[in-house]
């Protein structure tokens, strides 16, 4: 048997007593874990030293690094294209990849994006685009780079090839409480993305009630690391964050937020979504050398529109086929006339979840049919009687847990109350 470079509990030893590991030490641990010569139950209890006393900016490049040489990376150098990757960290009705994706691609830019499912109350953009009949989340790396070459954009799913490491460490975190962490969090997003082969990334960094670090000087933390690791592996990074209090366009769920994904590429759709759509295309072409592309112009021509029709019928779905439509709907009316002063993120994913829009195991199904539509967003007017959101569900049992999460999530004030969602939309721009 090989003699081993460390022993995995005086590496535990000194993360606990805030030690900081060498680039030697944190390569063999990553590498051992990924052999399962250090067991789940070692690399849990490094997690939570991790958690809890974090790590140097060496030691989360030393992580990222680690969890990249863990398995193969991808290559797109030979295109004759630019590449550009947008990564969010995920929140409520986050369906921004959708339109954005064709958006870029139709100026003549590659969008190489690997997306995952959801898991919790942040949706997942492959659940999402599953529910476009026919629609193949996973193909292989030579039709990816077909479909670069010729329509521009792809979302697929990330072969377990890509960063195994993370993948087994990411899985191991969600069990035992240690996602919060910024090194964590840095390393396991950033692995991927430069494993991924992407010139450039735009990362959309969410704080508020419906991302993961509520706090926004924790997201511009993350942010930071996340920009400063990418640079450092030679990838154009720039992030904005952006504001996760308040659920992002008018559907929360799967088939829902295709169909409103679709009227924001038809020149339509809620201005949030349109707004932060441009932002980020904007950004990622700015790092493709075209600042001053005309991106709305893309969206109300059908320029936008025509990549996307192409990108689906390349992953064998059908764009204009009907999207499911659930079994059963909930309308929940505006008890009183006055404003709607509060509407929050958490709760709502939530509530989608527990309709059957998201999943509590890996390996459950989504329901894509399931989610809910709002009708007034905050700031609105709303009468008595009127429809405030539509919760759709397959079984009708699910409704009356989707509406216990409810409680409170949302609140109708007087017309001069003031507007509770957390400040602006994009707050901050991060990054050369
Ligand atoms: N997404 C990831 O890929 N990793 C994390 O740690 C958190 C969000």
């Amino acid at each position: 048997m090989a003699i081993e470079a460390f022993d995995v509990v005086d590496l535990i030893h000194s993360k606990r007593d805030r030690g900081v590991l060498s680039t030697a030490q944190i390569s063999w641990l990553v590498d051992a874990y990924t052999r399962g010569y250090v067991a789940d139950e070692q690399m849990a209890a490094m997690a939570m030293a991790i958690f809890l006393n974090g790590m140097e900016r060496r030691e989360i490049r030393d992580l990222t690094l680690a969890m990249i040489a863990s398995g193969e990376t991808m290559n797109f150098s030979g295109l004759p294209k630019k590449t550009t990757d947008k990564h969010s960290t995920g929140g409520v009705g986050d369906k921004i990849t959708l339109p954005l994706a064709p958006l870029v691609a139709c100026f003549g830019v590659a969008v190489p994006q690997l997306s995952g499912r959801g898991l919790g109350h942040t949706g997942g953009t492959l659940d999402k685009l599953e529910s476009i009949p026919g629609w193949q989340a996973n193909i292989s790396g030579e039709r990816m780079r077909q479909i670069l070459d010729d329509v521009g954009a792809v979302v697929c799913a990330a072969g377990s090839g890509l960063a195994p490491a993370d993948g087994k460490l990411y899985a191991l975190r969600d069990i035992t409480g240690t996602v919060e962490s910024i090194p964590l969090i840095a390393s396991s997003i950033m692995s991927k993305k430069i494993a991924e082969g992407t010139s450039a990334l735009v990362l959309d960094v969410k704080f508020g009630s419906g991302a993961f670090l509520k706090d926004i000087a924790q997201s511009r933390e993350l942010a930071q690391t996340m920009v400063a690791l990418g640079e450092d592996a030679g990838v154009a990074t720039s992030a904005l964050l952006t504001n996760m209090n308040v659920p992002l366009g008018l559907a929360i769920g799967n088939a829902n937020e295709v169909r409103e994904s679709v009227e924001v590429l038809a020149g339509g759709g809620p201005s949030d979504i349109i707004a932060l759509t441009v932002a980020l295309a904007r950004e990622m072409l700015r790092h493709a050398g075209q600042p001053d592309a005309d991106v709305e112009a893309a969206l109300t021509d059908g320029r936008a529109m025509d990549c996307w029709n192409r990108m689906i019928r390349a992953q064998g779905g059908d764009p204009s086929a009907a999207l499911p439509v659930a079994r059963e709907t909930h309308v929940v009316t505006a008890p009183r006339d006055g404003v709607l002063v509060e509407q929050l993120a958490l709760p709502f994913g939530i509530a989608a979840w527990r309709l059957g829009a998201g999943r509590a195991r890996k390996q459950d199904p989504v329901q894509h049919a399931a989610g809910i539509d709002l009708h007034a967003k905050p700031g609105d007017r709303v009468t008595a009687g009127q429809p405030l959101f539509t919760l759709s569900a397959d079984e009708p049992e699910r409704f009356a847990r989707a509406l216990e999460a409810l409680e409170g999530a949302y609140r109708i004030g007087e017309a001069g109350d003031e507007v509770l969602t957390g400040g602006p939309l994009i707050a901050e721009r991060i990054g050369a």
